[in-house]
């Protein structure tokens, strides 16, 4: 087969995916695709993506197996810890100097596979700050977009035995920091679940049991677990550091400059951006600036401009029409993501279906709300009934909603909109939260 028809009917497969299992792989970088998928026909001693794709059709479970072997999970403790090391010495010392000494700090690791990335950030933290210290003030965020690794996340146990499966060009490298005492294990040979951790951060971290190494309970009180896709999610917003290693490098790079973007959006001014040793920023405007190349580690730099939140909406290319609609529903997006007023869309099931960045700070939204019924959330106690509105849907405005928060009473004016599709079918409702200045 030449190339252009195994791109053809690789494009098949990749649209079958997108359409009837909602798994939209069209954003990565097809060289790391084909290597992906030809990895698992190989196991199925299949040698088309033709007959692949009727064995995904008649196989119910093999879209998981392939997204797992596409998206392969390889992480670890301290993974190129030269540059943890930089982290540890030039970076948080700034963040903790920007701050208060009491005022809170946020971290998210995004595309934290198995947790390795998250723990080595708390552990980082807690050697810094000191445990009390860490337990008060950070608060961190661990998501990815495969449920499965979020859920080996959460139960942070790693035996110690060898790992399975290494990253393309990728060695478990040996090279070990010496400022936080972990440099004893530099003499390791062999790769486990458990390289990159000194004795020292064993023993202090993890608890020791026949099932493998299980990180501190109380710390790891300190992370919220979701999953997240980078290229469909709105990002957390404030956040102080934000660690996103080894994932962009299978995102093309419009796809790059979209969760760039919204990288933008996460961080505080004063925040950073911590990259894999194989990533880069490519944004035609500078929107983030190195503070050290090789450790690719970023501060904010130009703010956003209109073109960059069109980036937002990533299908900015194809046909000229769907390209006018893409700008246009980008404006949308923007307009809503944008609104200095909360705005809340919720889905016939009242269950979140975006939130914006005003609505997430006058509520204090968090990604855990989103599984959540509306009416337990905050807003939704305020509106009441939703099933009352959805019954008979038109545009309503509630005035004068008292709010009584842990501080003060807040007045809000409410306002509910259906929102419909073209053929008129009632797809849920936005609600517009306009505060009242006494
Ligand atoms: C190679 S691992 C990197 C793990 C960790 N950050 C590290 O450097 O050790 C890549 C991770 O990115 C996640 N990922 C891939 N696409 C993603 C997306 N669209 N949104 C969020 N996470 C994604 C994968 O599930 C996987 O866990």
């Amino acid at each position: 087969m030449n190339l252009s028809q195994a791109n053809q009917e690789l494009d098949i497969l990749l649209n079958y995916l997108k359409n009837s299992r909602g798994c939209d792989l069209t954003g990565y970088k097809r060289s790391s695709l084909m290597r992906r998928f030809q990895a698992r026909m190989l196991q199925l001693k299949i040698d088309n993506y033709q007959d692949y794709l009727e064995y995904l059709q008649n196989n119910s479970e093999e879209w998981l197996t392939l997204l797992n072997t596409v998206l392969i999970n390889y992480t670890g403790f301290f993974r190129d810890p030269e540059s943890w090391e930089y982290l540890a010495t030039e970076i948080i010392p700034q963040i903790i100097v920007s701050k208060q000494s009491d005022e809170p700090i946020r971290v998210w690791s995004a595309g934290c596979s198995s947790g390795k990335e998250v723990y080595s950030l708390v552990m980082l933290w807690a050697e810094i700050l000191g445990i009390e210290s860490c337990l008060k003030r950070v608060q961190f965020y661990a998501t990815d977009v495969d449920e499965e690794a979020i859920q080996q996340a959460r139960q942070a146990t790693y035996p110690s035995t060898p790992v399975r499966e290494l990253p393309l060009n990728d060695e478990p490298t040996l090279v070990m920091s010496t400022a936080l005492g972990y440099a004893e294990n530099a003499h390791q040979q062999h790769a486990t679940e458990l390289t990159g951790l000194s004795p020292y951060l064993l023993e202090k971290y993890f608890h020791h049991d026949k099932q493998g190494y299980t990180f501190n309970l109380q710390l790891r009180r300190t992370i919220i677990f979701a999953r997240h896709d980078l290229m469909k999610n709105a990002p957390i917003s404030k956040i102080d550091l934000l660690v996103c290693r080894n994932v962009l490098i299978y995102f093309t790079p419009e796809y790059q400059a979209t969760i760039f973007v919204r990288f933008h959006f996460a961080l505080k001014d004063t925040g950073f951006l911590f990259l894999g040793k194989a990533e880069s920023i490519f944004n035609n405007r500078p929107i983030f600036t190195p503070v050290s190349f090789k450790h690719r580690i970023y501060a904010k730099g130009l703010d956003l401009e209109l073109n960059d939140h069109l980036l937002i909406n990533p299908k900015l290319h194809g046909s000229r029409s769907k390209e006018r609609l893409d700008i246009k529903n980008s404006f949308w997006q923007t307009a809503f993501e944008m609104n200095p007023l909360a705005q809340i869309a919720i889905n016939l099931n009242e269950r979140l279906v975006s939130t914006n960045e005003s609505a997430n700070v006058l509520f204090s939204l968090t990604l855990n709300d989103w599984n959540l019924p509306f009416n337990q959330l905050e807003p939704g106690k305020l509106v009441g009934e939703m099933k009352t509105f959805y019954e008979n849907p038109h545009r309503v405005t509630l005035t004068d909603v008292e709010w009584s928060t842990a501080t003060d009473t807040k007045y809000l004016d409410i306002s509910i909109v259906p929102v419909y599709d073209k053929k008129k079918t009632l797809l849920g409702a936005i609600l517009i939260f306009s505060e009242k200045k006494s």
